[in-house]
C-alpha cells in the first residue's frame, strides 16, 4: 500500500474516534452526530419559515447569527480529544476540511415555528429540534416558540465552522433535541454600587444569548446611588453618580427591547427596605432612617448597615408607602415582564433607633419584635405591588422568611431567591412551599474571593503570621471577602443543588441566578467577572452538569468551556482567560488528575 493511502486510511480513522470537533456551549439536552462527512454551507445561508417572516425577532435574530457566522469563520480554539491523542495545534480542523463532503451542500435554514405569538414570560416553551441531514439542503429548525428558535440560532452559529479555506462547513450531519431543565436561569447585575454603561449591559445580553441564559436580575439601585429617572419624583436622580450616569425611561425601554430580541428576560430590582438611601432621601428625609450613622465595624453590636452608607426604608412612615407605590408604579410600565424583584435582605435592626416612627411604634406596645416590624413591611408594602398588576409574581430574598429580622408569615406564593448556607436553606424553603431561586453565594457569588473593599482597613496591615496553624484574614484564609474565596468555574459548574431533595422539593426550584455584586465592578471589569463563568451556570441549568448515564462531565465541560471563552471574546464579550493557552491546545493536559473519573 501506499504511504500516502496509508495516511489517508489514518485520517479517517482518526475522524471516526473523534467524530467532530466542536460542540455547543450549553451542551444540547441531545445530540447526535452522523458519519457520512462534512457539508460546505453556501454563502450566505437564507432564512426560510412557514410564515411571510414579518416577525423581526426571528429575522434579526438569524441577521445577527449569520453575521458572526460569517465574520469569524470560526475555527474550533480548544477540541475535544481523548487524553494523549490530540492534534497539537487543532486549527482548522484539519480532519473535516480534507474529508470527502456531502454532494448537497446547505443553502438553507428552514424554520417552522409552531406558536408565533407565545410571549417571553416565566414558562414559555424554549424548546427546538434541529435537523442536518446528508441528502439535504436544508437545516431544518423545528420550534414551539419565536423564543425556541432563537436557541437554535445560537447553536447553529456555533456548529458552523471553517473549512480550513475560505468557505464554511458543518462537520457531519446532526440532530439536536434541546429544551432547557430550568425556565429561570439568570444572571444578576448590580447598577447601585457602580454604574454600568448601556454598551457593557448590550455586551453581557450577547453573552446571556450565546449561552442560553434567559433572565437579566437587574439590581438597579442601592443604598449607595440611584440611577433611575422616575418621572414622579425627578428629584430621585440627584442621588446618581453624575448626570452622564444615569438611565433614562428610554434607556431602560432599550435594555428590556435588546434582551427580548436574544430571548431574555429583564427583572427588575429594587431593594427595599433595606439597602435604601440614595433616591428616596431626595423625596424627603424621613421615609429612610439611619443614613447619617456610623455604619460600624467598630463595634459590631451598634452596626447599622453591614456596609457603608447606612440607610433603610423607614417601614412605619405612612409616607414610605406612598413613594414605594409611586416608584414601582412607574417602573412596571417599563419593564414587561410578569415577575418583579423587591429585594428585603438584609434588615438590620440597628438602623431603625434612628426613626422616631419605629421607636415610637415599639415603645406604644413593648411586646413587639423586629419580626413584627418586618411583618407590618410584608403586609403593608405586598398589596400595594400586587395592586398594580394582578397576575404579576413577586420575587424576595429568602431573608424575610429565613433571617432573625424574618416576617412570621410571606405569602407562598412570593419566589424567593436563596443566597445563604446552600442546600440546607434551598431545603427549608422548598419543603416550607416556596418557588425557588438558587443563588448560593458558597457556589454562585461571581464577585467573592476579591478582598474587602472597605477602605482604612487595619487588618491588612500585618506583617507576619502569629500562628502559622490558623488560617487568618492574610495567610491562608480568605482576605477580607466574606464569601471567599473566589468560585471557579468548576465550582459553579459542579454545585448539585438538589442534592438531598424531595421530588416535591425539586419542584420548587424555577432555576439558578449567579450574582456579581458590584461594589468592585464597573464597565472596565464586568465582562471579565460574570464571563465565562456565568456559562458554566448556562450549561448547569440548561442540560445539567451530568452525561445521561448520571455520571459528572466536568471533564468534557473543560474544552468546551474553553472553546467558549475564545468564541465569547471573538463575539465581542471580554471574557476571562481561564487557563494558560498551552492547555487549550492540549486537552486534559492541565487535568490535576489523570484519572478522567476523578470527579464524582
Ligand atoms: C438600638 O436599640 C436597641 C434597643 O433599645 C439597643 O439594644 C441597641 O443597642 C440600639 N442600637 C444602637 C446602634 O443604638
Ligand atoms: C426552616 O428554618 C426555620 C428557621 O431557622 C425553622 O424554624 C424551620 O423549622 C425550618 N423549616 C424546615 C421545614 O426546615
Ligand atoms: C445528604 O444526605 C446524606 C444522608 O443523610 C448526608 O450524609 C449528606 O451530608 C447530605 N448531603 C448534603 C449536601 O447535605
Amino acid at each position: 500500500m501506499h504511504l500516502a493511502n496509508i495516511a489517508q486510511l489514518l485520517l479517517i480513522a482518526t475522524t471516526s474516534v473523534a467524530a467532530v470537533n466542536v460542540n455547543p456551549l450549553p451542551a444540547p439536552r441531545h445530540i447526535s452526530w452522523g458519519k457520512s462527512g462534512p457539508k460546505s454551507v453556501a454563502s450566505p445561508l437564507k432564512l426560510s419559515t412557514n410564515h411571510d417572516t414579518r416577525d423581526e425577532i426571528l429575522k434579526e435574530g438569524w441577521h445577527r447569527a449569520w453575521q458572526s457566522i460569517a465574520a469569524l469563520r470560526w475555527t474550533p480554539a480548544a477540541i475535544e480529544a481523548p487524553i494523549s491523542s490530540f492534534e497539537p495545534f487543532p486549527s482548522a480542523t484539519p480532519a473535516a476540511s480534507k474529508a470527502k463532503r456531502a454532494s448537497v451542500p446547505l443553502s438553507l435554514v428552514k424554520v417552522h415555528v409552531e406558536d408565533l405569538r407565545a410571549d417571553l414570560q416565566h414558562g414559555v416553551d424554549e424548546s427546538y429540534t434541529l435537523d442536518i441531514k446528508e441528502g439535504s439542503a436544508a437545516v431544518q429548525i423545528n420550534a414551539q416558540t419565536v423564543w425556541g428558535a432563537l436557541h437554535a440560532f445560537t447553536t447553529l452559529q456555533q456548529i458552523i465552522i471553517s473549512d480550513g479555506n475560505l468557505g464554511l462547513l458543518v462537520e457531519q450531519p446532526v440532530h439536536i433535541q434541546d429544551s432547557p431543565l430550568y425556565p429561570y436561569r439568570g444572571i444578576m447585575m448590580d447598577t447601585g454600587r457602580n454604574f454600568i454603561s448601556l454598551p457593557k449591559i448590550f455586551e453581557q445580553l450577547d453573552g446571556m444569548a450565546l449561552s442560553k441564559l434567559n433572565v437579566l436580575h437587574w439590581h438597579l439601585d442601592d443604598s449607595q446611588s440611584w440611577p433611575m429617572v422616575i418621572n414622579a419624583y425627578p428629584e430621585m436622580i440627584k442621588d446618581a453618580y453624575s448626570a452622564r450616569e444615569t438611565y433614562s425611561r428610554k434607556d431602560m425601554r432599550r435594555v428590556v427591547e435588546y434582551a427580548r430580541a436574544r430571548a431574555i428576560r429583564v427583572i427588575p430590582e429594587v431593594d427595599m427596605p433595606s439597602h435604601s438611601s440614595a433616591g428616596w432621601k431626595q423625596v424627603d428625609p424621613e421615609i429612610v432612617t439611619c443614613i447619617d450613622s456610623w455604619w460600624s465595624n467598630d463595634v459590631w453590636p451598634l452596626h447599622t448597615a453591614v456596609e457603608p452608607n447606612p440607610g433603610q426604608l423607614d417601614i412605619i412612615n405612612p409616607k414610605t408607602y406612598e413613594v414605594v407605590g409611586n416608584v414601582y408604579k412607574e417602573l412596571s410600565g417599563i419593564f414587561s415582564d410578569n415577575w418583579f424583584h423587591v429585594g428585603a435582605d438584609e434588615i438590620q435592626p440597628n438602623c431603625f433607633n434612628f426613626s422616631r416612627h419605629v421607636t415610637e411604634w415599639f415603645e406604644e406596645d413593648p411586646s413587639r419584635t423586629y419580626n413584627d416590624l418586618a411583618q407590618h413591611w410584608v403586609d403593608h408594602a405586598i398589596p400595594i405591588f400586587q395592586n398594580v398588576r394582578k397576575e404579576r409574581r413577586l420575587i424576595m430574598w429568602e431573608d424575610i422568611v429565613l433571617s432573625p429580622e424574618h416576617a412570621h408569615e410571606v405569602p407562598k406564593n412570593i419566589v424567593m431567591q436563596s443566597w445563604n448556607n446552600g442546600i440546607d436553606y434551598i431545603s427549608n424553603l422548598t419543603a416550607n412551599g416556596y418557588d425557588v431561586i438558587v443563588s448560593s453565594s458558597d457556589f454562585l457569588y461571581l464577585d467573592c474571593g476579591h478582598g474587602g473593599f472597605v477602605t482604612n482597613d487595619p487588618r491588612y496591615n500585618v506583617m507576619s503570621n502569629p500562628d502559622p496553624s490558623t488560617p487568618n484574614f492574610n495567610y491562608g484564609g480568605i482576605g477580607g471577602s466574606w464569601c471567599g474565596p473566589y468560585k471557579s468555574w468548576q465550582r459553579v459548574y459542579d454545585y448539585d443543588f438538589t442534592t438531598n431533595l424531595t421530588d416535591a422539593q425539586k419542584k420548587h426550584i424555577v432555576g439558578a441566578t449567579a450574582p456579581l455584586w458590584a461594589e468592585q465592578v464597573d464597565d472596565v471589569v464586568i465582562s471579565s467577572k460574570f464571563w465565562p463563568r456565568a456559562a458554566a451556570l448556562g450549561e448547569l441549568v440548561w442540560s445539567g452538569n451530568r452525561d445521561e448515564n448520571g455520571k459528572k462531565r466536568t471533564t468534557l465541560m473543560t474544552q468546551r468551556i474553553l472553546n467558549f471563552r475564545e468564541y465569547l471574546v471573538a463575539n465581542g464579550i471580554m471574557a476571562a482567560p481561564l487557563v494558560p493557552k498551552y492547555c487549550l491546545q492540549h486537552p486534559h493536559a492541565c487535568d490535576l488528575n489523570q484519572d478522567q473519573d476523578s470527579i464524582q
